[in-house]
């Protein structure tokens, strides 16, 4: 049986970009994988971004994070669900991997040039960052990762990690890869601002627990196609992001009618934006309305997490014991 791994950081409030790059695909695939589905809230990530960290919000956007994966539906009974730092054993392979891990791969790597370029100081854990990700997914011989788009390289360094291991130590690891959502490779942000990112702030994200008139008030001068100046100006859907939030949460026969109408001028921008808000309504608000329920009892959500933590282990312990092993480590 294939074995399913993926992991969200605890970086900021959940948004559309999260939802349907990676939420609901989780919920899907824990439908057909069961126990096999393994998802973490990767909390040991989160710190290397130092302008998202503080240790005054870590735990409750930890918290905040696992409640909006249960609101979405995913059922911790069915699927393993659990917080990366409660599982030391990926903080230990994490290590192993750095090993033999050359520096100039990681230097490589798209995400971290980004973040890089930002700062002043690098933390030395902003380049590990991908080992401590091939981790996450060795640890469990996963070798099914469903990601968006961005993480796809990633995912390519932990094939190479895998293999040299593999190399090195005896066969031990599978090579596993990205499985994409197709129609949700990059959501963008609602500022038009490129992709819908946490790390860019809320100006540029639609939370998935965000009460209706806070996304109003983002949608409203939210730019559409540039070439629309007065209302009379025909518009082109394709290169508009309000039409492609549509595709997400519009039925078709509104997809269709944007789509028609907005080409020959038949609606303005606003209505189309408020026929959107009417489709983002009825997609997050049984999404609020579960996390209300669930916030009323915040222990079942710490209890679900505990005991994903220890089927986590129970599967990680005896790879990492494996891993110790084959490196030649003085047995206990
Ligand atoms: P992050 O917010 O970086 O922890 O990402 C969590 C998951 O959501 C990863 O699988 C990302 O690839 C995915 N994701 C983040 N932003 C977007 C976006 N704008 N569009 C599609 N998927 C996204
Ligand atoms: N780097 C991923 C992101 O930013 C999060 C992540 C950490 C992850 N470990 C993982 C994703 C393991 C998939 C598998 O989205």
């Amino acid at each position: 049986m294939p074995r399913v791994f993926s992991g969200i950081q605890p970086t900021g409030e959940p948004h559309i970009g999260n939802l349907f790059g990676a939420m609901f695909n989780y919920v899907k695939l824990g439908e057909q994988y069961g126990k096999n589905a393994i998802y973490c809230i990767v909390d040991l990530h989160a710190p290397t971004n130092p302008a998202a960290y503080d240790p005054q919000t870590l735990a409750r956007l930890t918290y905040e994070m696992a409640l909006a994966n249960l609101a979405v539906g995913l059922d911790p009974d069915k699927v393993i669900f659990f917080v990366q730092s409660h599982v030391r054993e990926h903080a230990e392979l994490g290590w192993l991997f750095t090993l033999q891990t050359p520096v100039g791969e990681l230097e490589r790597m798209t995400q971290y040039k980004d973040k890089a370029e930002k700062l002043e100081s690098i933390p030395a854990g902003l380049l590990m960052y991908p080992v401590l990700q091939a981790a996450d997914i060795l640890l469990y011989k996963a070798d099914t990762v469903p990601v968006g788009e961005d993480q796809v390289q990633h995912i390519e360094l932990t094939r190479e990690i895998a293999r040299r291991f593999n190399h090195n130590f005896s066969e031990t690891f599978p090579e596993p890869r990205a499985v994409l959502t197709i129609d949700a490779l990059r959501v963008p942000g609602v500022d038009g601002q490129g992709k819908m990112s946490k790390s860019k702030g809320p100006s540029s994200t639609i939370g998935v627990l965000e009460d209706m008139e806070s996304i109003w008030q983002k949608l409203r001068p939210a730019p559409t196609d540039p070439a629309r100046v007065r209302r009379t100006d025909p518009g082109n859907p394709n290169v508009c992001l309000i039409f492609d939030y549509h595709k997400l949460f519009s039925d078709l026969p509104t997809i269709e009618m944007v789509n028609v109408e907005c080409r020959r001028a038949g609606i303005g921008c606003i209505d189309c934006k408020k026929a959107l808000l009417g489709g983002i309504e009825r997609t997050l608000t049984p999404i609020q309305q579960r996390a209300a329920e669930i916030s009323a009892q915040p222990e079942q959500v710490y209890d679900a997490l505990e005991r994903g933590a220890n089927e986590a282990r129970a599967i990680a312990a005896p790879v990492m014991e494996e891993v110790r092993q084959k490196m030649g480590f003085l047995g206990k």
